[in-house]
């Protein structure tokens, strides 16, 4: 069995269209998946169900072939959950506070938690209720990780920390990519989700709306280019050349296409015998590519991803 993580068919409505409905997606062993929505698509909700905090309504989550809600305690000793809103106890310090959840996980790893503390560059001395947003960020961070989990839930897990810090851990994480970890980490930043996540699971309004390999769409991404021509033969001529366009402008002669890497010959024999008079290109980011997603489901109100 190669999936680690499954949720298959997963709904909790909370009313008034708010939840998470017929979720379903898996996270096979050694994979990240990055869990991409805007706030309040459902991605706390659906880790919550995986730590087994709450019930489904119908469908079932399951980690290492185990029912989240039945079998709490054994997921919560396999897994490093990162929780995205932390709330932490005022009355201890930071090695406290270590010291009770290593307690509570029944495992002491010195050599690892030394290793985050100084990676993270955390101050164990100071209480809990002086410590800044991003200095509790950081020892919710070291108590995640200490044990040294082979599955990792990752809750828009850079959220509070500033950016050195954000670079810190995403090298972090890219080191324990390398070391084989299972990762399913929910974020709205496309940056952070390109970066780490073999494949990308979209939500948006509970729903799951697509499931794509990161790497095919960095291929599938295209160059609009945009030519303004000396005449309008000329940029008639260019219009009805066969390419995918992307935007026309007759008043200003200019016309724009869309051009993926195997349409560059065809780009090119199509401007080469005619009048330019100039050229710009631009490269499609992840982040428009999601964007353009986005609106699209938002205009149809179903999926529609090619
Ligand atoms: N316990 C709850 N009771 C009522 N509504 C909830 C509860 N938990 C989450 N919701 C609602 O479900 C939706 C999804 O929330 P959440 O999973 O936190 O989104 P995200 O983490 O993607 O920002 C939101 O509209 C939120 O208000
Ligand atoms: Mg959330």
């Amino acid at each position: 069995m190669n999936d680690i993580i499954k949720v298959s068919n997963l709904t909790h409505d909370y009313g008034h269209g708010r939840g998470v409905f017929d979720v379903s997606f898996t996270v096979k062993k050694g994979e990240t998946l990055g869990f991409l929505g805007p706030n309040g698509a459902g991605k706390s909700t659906t880790m919550r169900h995986l730590m087994g905090f709450s019930s489904p309504q119908s469908g079932n989550v399951s980690i290492n072939g185990l029912d989240c809600r039945k079998s709490t305690g054994r997921i919560m000793e396999k897994v490093g959950y990162l929780p995205g809103e932390v709330a932490l106890p005022d009355g201890l310090n930071g090695r406290e506070f270590i010291k009770m959840m290593q307690g509570m996980h029944k495992t002491k790893n010195d050599e690892r938690t030394a290793y985050l503390l100084k990676k993270f560059r955390l101050d164990t001395d100071v209480p809990v209720r002086k410590m800044s947003i991003g200095e509790k960020r950081k020892l919710a961070v070291v108590t995640a990780f200490m044990s040294d989990p082979d599955i990792l839930l990752l809750d828009e897990p850079t959220s509070g920390l500033d950016p050195l810090m954000q670079e810190v851990f995403i090298d972090f994480i890219k080191e324990e990519k390398q070391r084989g970890k299972t990762i399913l980490l929910s974020s709205h930043i496309f940056s952070e989700v390109e970066a780490l996540c073999d494949r990308i699971a979209i939500i948006k309004d509970g729903r799951l709306v697509s499931t794509v390999d990161a790497q095919e769409v960095r291929h599938g991404l295209h160059n609009i280019m945009t030519v303004e021509f000396k005449d309008k033969d000329d940029l008639l001529q260019f219009c009805n050349s066969g390419l995918e366009l992307s935007g026309r402008d007759d008043k200003h002669l200019r016309c724009s296409v869309k051009v993926y890497d195997e349409d560059i010959n065809a780009f090119i024999s199509a401007v080469k015998c005619l009048k330019i008079k100039g050229f710009s290109e631009h490269s499609v980011t992840l982040e428009e590519y999601f964007m353009h997603f986005y609106k699209k489901d938002r205009a149809t109100g179903g999926v529609c991803y090619a």
